[in-house]
């Protein structure tokens, strides 16, 4: 485990109004992704000169924000998004959390933020899974997604990183983010409309980058398709990522291709695990850039022969179709096991606990119940 300091301890005053096991099970039961939310949620402030203060564990409430919270008007924002597994013990487990960590800390220092440290990190995700630890589901498929975030809150209409700052962390029971009947998804390829820019913020994971991919994915929509796939703004030639997941190419001799990181992409713990993963069984793995003609020729030619997208949120979902104004090509199904199946069934079966964990990825939050 990369821990370097104990998590910090959150104080928790308890929700005096909780759901009922009926509403709780009620709400449990098929939840639309980030729809339905737990009845605590982790909060801690920061003051320039005071640093972070009052780390809580609180019930579920609005925030009263002041309509001049600089975050409201310029998107000084950071957020992360991993999820909590329960064990056929009881027990519930993070998936990484540590990467999730450091990367909520370099978005703060791209946006001006003050850097949430991963003692406060951890200790606002242990305190808030203990707190709702009955609303981690225990069905297949399912996990209580985690959705920490940083904003800013001093009220200023001032062009200026701001010197007040609220970090929160509320919880969702959720199943599948996309739906997956028949071979896979359908993939818009948006032509006019890039989501980052060398120098940018598409590294960062902060809110402007999915406002910007709002219009995109309603034109994805009307296109009969679930997700929009961004090309390089420099050249309008390179494949990028989704609007909130990567893409791995499977090419017809096992090998893996997947475009690099290196500024204009954001750096997906699913992408890396998955990576790791392959190259642990001996795949070769390229990270370089892919040009859509590229993919368009390989899918043709029999040279690629799947695309899979990857995310907390969507974690492997195979690609059936990518269309744009000027084709639409479908990628043949596999016959036998594909190779997104194998890496589905590897990677949760590590975060579900029923496989080994040689990278010790798994961090345990909550003990099995007694007896
Ligand atoms: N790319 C974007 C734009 C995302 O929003 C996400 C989701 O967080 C990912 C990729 C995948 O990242 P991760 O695997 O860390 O969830
Ligand atoms: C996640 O996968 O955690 C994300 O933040 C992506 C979003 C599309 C839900």
């Amino acid at each position: 485990m990369e821990t370097q300091a104990p998590p910090a301890s959150f104080t928790v005053i308890p929700n005096r109004h909780p759901a009922s096991e009926e509403e709780r099970w009620l709400a449990m039961e098929n939840p639309v992704f980030g729809k339905v939310f737990t009845d605590h949620m982790a909060r801690a402030t920061w003051r320039d000169g005071e640093g972070w203060v009052d780390r809580r564990i609180v019930a579920l409430a609005p925030l009263p924000l002041h309509p001049g919270a600089a975050v409201l008007h310029y998107a000084q924002q950071g957020f992360e998004g991993l999820k909590a597994y329960r064990h056929e013990d009881g027990s519930i487990w993070l998936f990484r959390p540590e990467a999730n960590a450091a990367r909520l800390a370099a978005t703060c220092r791209r946006m001006a933020l003050p850097e949430v440290s991963e003692e406060d990190f951890l200790g606002a995700l242990e305190g808030i899974v203990s707190a709702d630890r009955n609303w981690v589901p225990g069905t297949p498929g399912a996990s209580l997604y985690l959705r920490p975030f940083i904003i800013a809150t001093e009220p200023s209409l001032l062009v200026q990183p701001a010197n007040e700052a609220d970090f929160l962390v509320t919880a969702s029971p959720v199943g599948a983010y996309l739906s997956t009947a028949g071979d896979g998804v359908s993939i818009w390829v948006s032509r006019g409309f890039h989501r980052a820019n060398p120098g940018g913020t598409g590294e960062a994971k902060t809110a402007g980058n999915y406002a910007a991919s709002m219009l995109p994915q309603r034109e994805a929509k009307e296109h009969g398709c679930q997700q929009v796939l961004f090309l390089d703004a420099r050249e309008d030639t390179y494949v990028e990522e989704l609007g909130g997941m990567n893409l791995i190419a499977v090419r017809a001799d096992g090998s893996v291709v997947t475009p690099r990181l290196g500024g204009t992409i954001l750096p997906g713990i699913t992408r890396d695990s998955i990576l790791m993963l392959l190259r642990d069984e001996g795949r070769t793995v390229e990270e370089r850039d892919i040009a859509l003609a590229e993919i368009l020729e390989g899918l043709e030619s029999g040279e690629i022969v799947e695309l899979f997208a990857c995310g907390t949120a969507a974690v492997v979902t195979p690609i059936a179709r990518l269309v744009s104004d000027d084709f639409d090509v479908a990628v043949p199904p596999r016959e036998g096991e594909s190779v997104a199946d194998a890496v589905l069934t590897r990677l949760t079966d590590l975060q579900y606990g029923r496989a080994e964990d040689p990278h010790g990825w798994m961090r345990k939050v909550v003990d099995a119940p007694e007896g």
